[in-house]
């Protein structure tokens, strides 16, 4: 059916569009309706349905013949294995796991701390959290202690579940002293704790406290799925937010399996049956969408990939993976592939595999680069699709809909709005401006269903960070346009956040760290155009007046502790010491001034800048570390 007939039929009546698409899920008590609108502005889909996540994840699919079908394919090249699991076998995984959970006390509504690396055991534990309605909190496993700690104490866990180990190239991630320094460091202290031993490193663990997998579950019964209502939190994600304090992003069961459910064939463009691939993490958004439950919920097998881009073994990786296990979607980000053409710019490598089952490819996470889109398209002969989304929306808010309609691509544009969002470029005002013209990038509330009915614990930083700068709008933090065909394209945030390999990470935090160096007096972190990772963060230190050491000594001490304090996947690599920061005269640091230096791009000289002549510092500071780079 053609796009715009799709997303008009959803706007015209709204309720009867998500009606309908909720027909695809089991329900153990169909919802009476789709909008819960009494709380305006806030809103809920489907609250008084029941339902069971897992149950339409795994069991109904063994119920409906797919026992045999593989569900979970886990590829790792950094073990140089690969596993898989039926349906039928991931049902047996994780009741049993759900039913060893409930046994030690854990029920509906309880929070449970997930702490894994790539392994197929991370969605078990997912799913058992849903199968007794117990709500899971993901944490990458990029993350020092002290991120881990901040997330402990806010979602207030029963239980954590957690990995021996992770496995980086050429280096083992010790999971299970994070997780102990973690635990040592919060304030709240879980119950217990079980550990999946790999036998790459297998941890001590803390009589009393902590569990092994394999015995925590031996002689437990079953777990049988709890029937939840829609509006029931399956899970928390934590995500960067304005302040050095992540945001927990809450998802209500309901909508999100009739959104994620409904984007698996009308924007993927896979049946039931296909392999669907999405390299990311489990820690990401894009991991609990896209690599657990939506190709689980639409019956498809999905790949868990412990490996990278590059280098496990070689820029080859991808496409073997595509023709060994016949993946028909991949989705990754533009940075993998930009670390992929940049080993094998001729795409060399390509040719060495059948990729004929391979029917679209999607990027997401951060701004695709149209080089890097023309480089896929021509090496791989598929369609190549950029969409655009964030956490607290779950799934694509704008993207080339391929199941429905294939619209024509444009280089810059991740295309149109996805049905239920009403995406509207603002000015400072809230009045709606012309095609073309730059504003902040607002959607028309309510939100569609599986998008953030609210934060954790924080229903005021909810209103205030998203509902009130724009009354009746979502204000998405980012900045951007629309064309006169109503593309939409995606040109930088509005907030402190910035977008590390795909990453999304807010230099607020890492200020707030290098300001806890004894040496520092005052800072600023900026993200820096990167040919490979799309931003880098660098950062500015203005040192404390006496401290006479070598400057490089500070800056190697900041380096490693924005490292230890949130952890290697911050990517804080640079900092220059400084004499003065630029800034308004109300005090205001002028970041985004700095920023376009760093890039050598135009700027206008800020209105309000209290010393102009700092910034003459700033640049020849910046010249000397060797940028602007690109
Ligand atoms: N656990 C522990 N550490 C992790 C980690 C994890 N799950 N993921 C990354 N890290 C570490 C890396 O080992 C690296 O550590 P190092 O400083 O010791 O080298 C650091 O975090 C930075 O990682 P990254 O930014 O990923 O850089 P890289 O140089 O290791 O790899 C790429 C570069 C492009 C290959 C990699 O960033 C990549 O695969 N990007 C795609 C990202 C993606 O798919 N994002 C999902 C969004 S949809
Ligand atoms: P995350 O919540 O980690 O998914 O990050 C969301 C943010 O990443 C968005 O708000 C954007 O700033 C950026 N982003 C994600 N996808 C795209 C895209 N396709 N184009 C441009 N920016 C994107």
């Amino acid at each position: 059916m053609p796009y715009a007939t799709v997303y008009e039929s959803c706007k015209a009546d709204p309720e009867a569009f998500w009606m309908q698409a909720a027909e695809a899920i089991s329900w153990d008590q169909k919802p009476s309706k789709a909008l819960f609108a009494d709380d305006a502005p806030l809103y809920e889909w489907f609250s008084d349905g029941m339902l069971n996540t897992c149950y339409n994840a795994v069991d109904r699919h063994v119920e409906n013949g797919r026992g045999d079908q593989v569900a979970i394919i886990h590829d790792s090249p950094i073990t140089d294995t690969i596993t898989k699991i039926t349906y039928a076998e991931l049902q047996t995984r994780v009741a049993s796991l759900a039913g060893a959970l409930q046994a030690k006390g854990i029920e509906k509504g309880d929070r449970v701390i997930i702490y894994m690396p790539m392994i197929p055991e991370a969605l078990d534990a997912m799913l058992a959290c849903a199968r007794i309605g117990a709500v899971h909190s993901v944490v990458f496993g990029g993350f020092a202690a002290a991120e881990l700690a901040v997330r402990i104490n806010d979602a207030t866990p029963k239980a954590i579940i957690a990995a021996s180990c992770g496995l980086e190239p050429g280096r083992v991630v010790h999971y299970k002293p994070l997780l102990d320094e973690a635990i040592e460091i919060a304030t709240h202290k879980p119950d217990f704790c079980v550990i999946f031993q790999r036998e790459q490193e297998v941890a001590d663990l803390i009589k009393g406290r902590d569990f092994d997998w394999n015995n925590f579950q031996s002689e437990t019964p079953d777990a049988k799925c709890v029937s939840v209502e829609g509006n029931h939190p399956a899970y928390i994600l934590y995500t960067s937010g304005t302040t050095g304090a992540p945001k927990g992003v809450i998802r209500h069961t309901g909508g999100h399996l009739v959104a994620l459910n409904w984007t698996m064939k009308n924007v993927y463009n896979v049946d039931p049956g296909d392999v669907f691939w999405a390299a990311s993490d489990v820690g990401w958004v894009v991991g609990h969408s896209y690599i657990c439950y939506g190709p689980l919920i639409h019956g498809n097998t999905t790949i868990v990939f412990e490996g990278k881009p590059v280098g496990t073994p070689d820029a080859g990786t991808f496409w073997r993976v595509i023709e060994q296990h016949k993946v028909r979607s991949f989705f990754t980000a533009p940075t993998a592939f930009r670390a992929v053409k940049r080993e094998d710019p001729k795409g060399e490598l390509v040719k060495d595999y059948d990729l004929s089952g391979l029917g679209q490819v999607f990027l997401a996470g951060e701004r695709a680069d149209p080089d890097t889109i023309l480089w896929a398209e021509a090496k791989l002969r598929v369609p190549v699709i950029d969409h655009w989304w964030q956490t607290e929306t779950g799934y694509a808010i704008a993207a080339n809909p391929l199941g429905l309609q294939r619209l024509p691509v444009k280089l810059g544009s991740p295309a149109v709005p996805m049905p239920g969002f009403d995406v509207q470029i603002l000015d400072d005002n809230g009045a709606e401006i012309a095609p073309g013209e730059l504003g902040a990038i607002a959607i028309k509330l309510p939100l569609p269903p599986g998008c953030l009915p609210g934060l954790w614990n924080a229903p005021e930083r909810f209103q205030s960070s998203y509902l009130e700068t724009f009354p009746g709008f979502y204000e998405t933090g980012d900045a951007g346009y629309k064309d006169e065909d109503g593309y939409l394209y995606i040109m930088s945030r509005t907030d402190d956040v910035i977008n590390v390999a795909g990453h999304r990470l807010s230099t607020g935090a890492m200020e707030e760290v290098l300001a806890s160096h004894k040496d520092v007096a005052e800072c600023a972190v900026i993200g820096v155009a990167d040919a490979l990772k799309g931003q880098t963060p660098l950062g500015f230190l203005c040192l404390n007046a006496g401290v006479n050491r070598d400057h490089s000594e500070v800056v190697a001490e900041c380096v490693a502790l924005v490292r230890e304090k949130i952890g290697p996947v911050a990517a804080f690599r640079t900092a220059c010491v400084v004499e003065r920061l630029p800034k308004t005269r109300s005090g205001k640091i002028l970041r985004a001034t700095m920023a376009a230096i760093a890039d050598g791009l135009d700027y206008k000289m800020p209105a309000t800048i209290d010393d102009p002549a700092i910034l003459d510092e700033i640049e020849a500071t910046l010249k000397g570390l060797g940028y602007p780079r690109n």
